[in-house]
């Protein structure tokens, strides 16, 4: 048996607009999805009902040249459809798994690849920022054109996450950008304006500057409420963590979800958890990984 694991993620700055290739810098979260996968002694596979699973399946079989029947059992502590890259956790740790129970010690590039594979498949669009950033771990930097992983000097203690118990479709809130990116060139020139805020906040991050960065999701928070991804729970949980002094916003797709919040104190966690259904710390984890 082989058991992976795989980390949430979640974007400080630059989602929906990596979607147009403009960079994202991304951490991976301290909740993770866990794959067991198991070679089976009697035919057929023994799969849960999941897309990115079977897929993923799929794409370590392609990879191995192996078809041996396999169990696959998921377990996961990052919410589904609410912003933290859950699809992409399973999608990668599976694809871990799957491969080395065939055989194949799968490199991490190669799983990152895979896993992105995955998500194109499953959902039609889907931009490599979750699934680099749940496979390679710690904070990172991704676009279209190049990814990589982020030294930032100031931890300090993680991030609030704030969850308002809701979920929205990935593919849904990405295609509303993308009509009214094509309805209203304004909106194009707000996807520009994220990407130009990301590149700064990468800056920022990377000279250990943690409340420039802050500043900046505020910022980026607005500019994703302009492009109508933000709803009125998210903007709960964003505005209670702003009156409590941090600096907050919604992270991934939108619609429904989380957020996410810095500081990471005491005053910062107690507003948010005053109006969400669920609020935690996180700190900032390692990618994919054998258990
Ligand atoms: C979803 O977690 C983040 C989006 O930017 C879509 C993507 O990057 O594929 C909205």
């Amino acid at each position: 048996m082989t058991r992976s694991s795989a980390p949430g993620t979640a974007f400080l700055l630059g989602e929906h607009a990596v979607v147009y290739g403009e960079p994202a810098l991304l951490f991976a979260v301290g909740r993770r999805a866990t794959v067991d996968v198991d070679t089976k002694e009697t035919v057929g596979d023994d799969l849960p009902d999941s897309a990115y699973v079977r897929e993923a399946v799929g794409r370590a079989r392609e990879y191995t040249g192996e078809d041996t029947p396999l169990s696959v059992e998921v377990e996961s502590e990052i919410p589904i459809g609410a912003g933290l890259g859950s699809s992409a956790a399973v999608s990668a740790a599976t694809v871990h798994a799957a491969s080395r129970e065939l055989g194949a010690q799968m490199e991490r590039e190669k799983v990152a690849e895979e896993a992105h594979a995955v998500e194109l498949d499953v959902q039609g669009a889907a931009s490599p920022a979750d699934t680099y950033t749940t496979t390679m771990g710690g904070y990172t930097v991704v676009s279209d054109e190049k990814k990589r992983s982020l030294e930032v000097p100031d931890e300090r203690e993680g991030f609030v996450v704030g969850w308002d118990g809701g979920s929205a479709p990935t593919g849904e809130m990405v295609d509303g950008v993308s009509r009214l990116v094509e309805e209203n060139p304004v909106a194009a020139d707000i996807v520009g304006s994220i990407g130009d805020l990301t590149r700064r906040g990468v800056e920022r991050a990377e000279a250990g500057d943690t409340d420039a960065v802050g500043g900046l999701m505020d910022m980026n928070q607005g500019l994703l409420d302009a492009l109508g991804v933000s709803s009125s729970s998210l903007s709960r949980m964003v505005w209670a963590a702003r009156d409590a002094g941090g600096s907050a916003k919604l992270t991934g797709a939108g619609g429904a979800g989380c957020v996410v919040a810095y500081p990471a104190n005491e005053e910062v966690l107690g507003a948010v958890e005053q109006v969400a259904e669920e609020a935690f710390v996180v700190g900032v984890s390692e990618g994919v990984r054998t258990e």
